[in-house]
């Protein structure tokens, strides 16, 4: 969680007055401090890259903007992509197919060519997909993803890296995967895999390191592979509450590098951090639109719901809030934040101790970078709202507002259901 400047009881992102940018744009609106996206990029690359040559692939997941991805470009990141259309997006941010590495599950034939056609590397995750795209290519350059039987995460619908999901070749089949990769002519070149998300702790990092380092040793002995990269998956947690403390990178960046180095002989480790990258880079700004007292509590009703960030409903994650214009008053009432969809589990934030709301007010969903935009939706025929970079003191508008017209452009009616 990132501390905010406040001038005259107002909340600063950027350099701008939270309230004034959502004057500007209106609300719902997520605002991304660009300095804040580069700092994080710097801290982890520079953690690893110090230690040993390292790649950070961003998991463009967590945010797909086309100008998010254009400054990752330009801080030289690599990206991890689930889909053709995450390929897509990136290639037009201007990253090159080399800097990217495809790691989808239950991947179709129809994108597996999708992807040969653009040259990008593809990081198999079960041996159907394997002997699919042996059908389609061969003397490419593949990585395996690994089920490591290491799983961490702060909910049980992120962790990955348990045996029982349905992520990454068997830990049992891996040897077999790659010599059944070199039969058919392919050159395995990584070894990858990803535990989960939100992970606060080191310890589970050092571990999925362990099954990776022992399994590359494997492969050197059985089958005299030896890697290029080993990479460690994403995963990286950030603090949501007030009073959590940060990964502690360099420790981090220690125990999974001095394994590495010492264990194989493998010349550089991956990392796939997305939320770490662009979770506290942004906040959501919402107007309180609607005030309700019922017997039980308040309800402060907001233009925002889990149409646009989920985050809350879906994972029962908390996301920090405060009031934009009266930053620094102190909390009066306890309330729920609320967005405006036809469902009890929408909300934002329960029982928070804010000052007393009147309509207008906006309120800062901090926090909502990764995972925000890109998991919002469509619901209740809500368009999508706009997204905002701001840098020391100017904005601009790296997504417009959806209108009702988009919603319905793909619509179509049958002409017997029109007489
Ligand atoms: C394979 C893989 N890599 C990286 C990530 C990024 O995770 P995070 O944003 O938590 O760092 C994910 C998230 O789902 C993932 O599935």
């Amino acid at each position: 969680m990132r501390d905010f400047e406040c001038i005259d009881n107002h909340m600063i992102i950027g350099g701008i007055r939270a309230a004034d940018l959502a004057e500007e744009y209106g609300t719902p609106i997520f605002v991304t401090d660009e300095e804040a996206v580069r700092e994080n990029y710097r801290a982890i690359y520079q953690a690893f890259s110090r230690r040993m040559p390292t790649r950070i692939n961003y998991a463009c997941k967590a945010n797909s903007n086309l100008a998010i991805l254009r400054i990752l470009e330009q801080e030289g990141s690599c990206i991890d992509a689930v889909s053709i259309g995450e390929v897509e997006a990136c290639l037009r941010a201007g990253f090159s197919p080399d800097r990217i590495l495809y790691t989808g599950v239950n991947v179709s034939n129809h994108e597996l060519a999708a992807l040969v056609n653009r040259n990008v590397m593809i990081n198999i995750d079960s041996m159907s997909e394997l002997e699919r795209l042996a059908e389609i290519t061969s003397n490419a350059n593949i990585s395996f993803r690994m089920n490591p039987e290491v799983g961490a995460g702060y909910h049980e619908k992120v962790v990955t890296g348990a045996r029982s999901t349905k992520f990454g070749i068997p830990k049992n089949k891996i040897i077999d995967a790659y010599a059944r990769a070199i039969e058919l002519d392919f050159c395995p070149v990584g070894l990858h895999a990803h535990i989960g998300a939100g992970v606060q702790d080191v310890k589970p990092f050092a571990n999925v390191t362990d099954v990776l380092v022992s399994v590359a040793q494997e492969l050197e002995t059985k089958l005299g592979i030896q890697l290029d990269f080993i990479d460690i998956g994403g995963g990286i947690g950030i603090p949501y509450y007030p009073d959590e403390e940060p990964m502690d990178l360099e420790l981090l960046a220690d125990e999974v590098t001095s394994r590495i180095s010492n264990g194989t002989s493998a010349k550089n480790v991956v990392l796939e951090p997305g939320r770490y990258i662009i979770g506290d880079t942004t906040v959501l700004l919402t107007t309180v639109v609607d005030l309700k007292e019922t017997p039980d509590k308040w309800f402060a009703g907001v233009d925002a719901g889990f149409n646009t960030l989920v985050r809350p409903a879906f994972y029962g994650s908390y996301h920090h809030a405060t009031v934009a214009n009266k930053f620094e008053l102190p909390g009066e009432l306890t309330y729920d934040i609320v967005g405006p969809i036809c469902e009890t589990g929408d909300h934002l934030a329960k029982d928070r101790l804010l000052p007393r709301l009147e309509e207008g007010d906006v309120i800062a969903v901090y926090d909502a970078g990764a995972y925000g935009f890109s998991m919002s939706s469509q619901y209740n025929m809500r368009p999508k709202c706009r997204e905002v970079l701001v840098r020391k003191g100017s904005s601009n508008l790296i997504r417009e507002r959806e209108s009702i017209d988009d919603l319905l452009r793909q619509d179509r009616i049958p002409s017997r259901l029109m007489i």
